[in-house]
């Protein structure tokens, strides 16, 4: 996609069997898209369909009607408040990640942060979403969701005969029915229990239709919390993952940090309040977000006819729009494979277009959890910085590999060393 634009331009068809698709590059034919025209776009489209495979017609995968209400739905449980009594989980979970490393310090045995990322965030949104502890579970939910992940992204049009009994299509159906065991525990669990916390979970049980004072069907419950569960950690997992990858890269940058962490936070766990001054921690996760963003590409189709850049779309064509390709486009982001936090001040980030950088997608269809996601993301990168560095294994390859998140392939392998002794 990075070549398609270097070599035709801000909008490229793309070679696809049985559908017109568009690459659409540049920062105000996004915005046309995804905000001033966002009527005329929907997710009716193949990726999505594929997406509900897995995910089932949750607020990620969900149009029209139902996912306005959903959306109005949910939306109460990512105010600042709600964020700022999650931090308290982020902090111990952080700790608590931050502690377990010891040995493996102590013997400078390799590990792959970007697993311990995974693990960590899923932890969290578990306990902050669903309020469960899903320690047990991690291993099975983990693997399930890549299996659902890898077959929904690499499948391609043989996924939508799902009911072929292929290999692949078999893969995803075990993942998903592991999932599904799963979230069909913590729905009776909860359901079987007298107490219900003030969270996601219980909103979603105790919804009520207001035409038809209806509750939300089990099946619509299961398909927010499997939403929930990949989308509220993966992504979060990714961005990490590569922040390490980079400041590994960057001992100028990564000293920055521990001097900024050891300045404001002088020795105390951060807390949500502490966010708005890890400035220069902020700056590194959107800067990564830029290099490798965790969401990296989505696709919309139009339902009208539209045109973009002076070229007619027909209705029914597919629309990718990719964060990796933008945020590397020439025009925006001088030197854009260079890794420089310095980007993200205030002042240069104001001085640019909107949709220059959108790794939270845009317009009325933007992440649900992007400050949830923020917040969390400058809390585990600060508590682990306080007490470790982070030294890349040489020789280990790091390779990309863009599923429906960005990952990745081999993982990332470190030795954590100490600091403060
Ligand atoms: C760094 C972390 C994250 C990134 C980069 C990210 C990125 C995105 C992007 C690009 C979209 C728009 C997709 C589209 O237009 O098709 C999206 C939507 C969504 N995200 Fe995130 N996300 C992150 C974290 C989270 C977290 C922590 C949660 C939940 C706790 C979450 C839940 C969702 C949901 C439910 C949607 C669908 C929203 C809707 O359509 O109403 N995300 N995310």
């Amino acid at each position: 996609m990075v070549r398609a634009r270097q070599e035709y331009g801000d909008i490229v068809r793309l070679r696809m069997p049985l559908v017109r698709a568009y690459l659409v590059a540049h920062p105000d034919d996004i915005k046309h898209v995804v905000q001033d025209n966002h009527d005329n776009y929907t997710k009716e489209n193949i990726d999505y369909r594929l997406l509900r495979r897995g995910l089932g017609n949750g607020l990620l995968t969900s149009d029209g009607s139902y996912w306005t209400r959903q959306r109005r739905l949910i939306q109460p449980i990512f105010v600042r408040e709600r964020i700022v009594q999650a931090g308290a989980i982020v902090t111990q979970e952080a700790q608590r990640l931050a502690c377990q490393w010891e040995r493996c310090g102590r013997d400078r045995e390799p590990f792959d942060v970007a697993a311990e990322m995974t693990r960590v965030t899923l932890a969290i949104v578990a306990r902050a979403l669903f309020s469960v502890d899903i320690t047990q579970y991690a291993r099975l939910i983990g693997e399930a969701l890549t299996t659902m992940n890898e077959s929904m992204a690499q499948a391609g049009l043989s996924a939508l005969f799902a009911f072929i009994p292929s290999r692949s299509n078999r893969r995803t159906r075990r993942a998903s029915r592991t999932l599904d065991s799963v979230i069909w525990k913590i729905i009776a669990a909860r359901r079987a229990s007298a107490d219900w916390p003030d969270d996601l979970l219980s909103l979603l049980l105790s919804a009520r239709d207001q035409q038809s004072g209806k509750p939300l069907s089990d099946l619509q419950v299961r398909d927010e919390i499997a939403t929930f569960l990949l989308a509220g950690h993966e992504t979060t997992a990714n961005a990490l993952a590569w922040t390490w990858y980079l400041l590994g890269q960057n001992p100028d940058a990564e000293a920055r940090l521990q001097a900024e962490v050891a300045a404001v936070l002088n020795g105390r766990p951060p807390q949500v309040e502490d966010v708005p001054r890890l400035k220069y921690a902020m700056m590194v996760i959107e800067e990564s977000m830029r290099l490798y963003p965790p969401a990296w590409a989505f696709s919309r189709s139009n339902i009208e006819e539209d045109e973009l850049a002076g070229y007619r779309i027909k209705r029914g064509s597919l629309l990718y729009i990719s964060q990796y390709v933008t945020h590397r486009h020439p025009d925006f982001w001088p030197d854009p494979e260079r890794f420089d936090p310095e980007r993200f001040t205030p002042q240069r980030s104001a001085a640019r277009p909107k949709y220059t950088y959108f790794p939270f997608g845009g317009g009325p269809r933007a992440c649900i959890g992007s400050q949830f996601a923020l917040t969390e993301a400058v809390i585990i990168l600060c508590t682990i910085a306080q007490r470790w560095r982070l030294r890349l294994v040489p020789d280990h390859p790091v390779q990309m590999y863009p599923l429906i998140t960005l990952r990745p392939r081999y993982g990332i392998q470190v030795i954590a060393e100490r600091i403060g002794y």
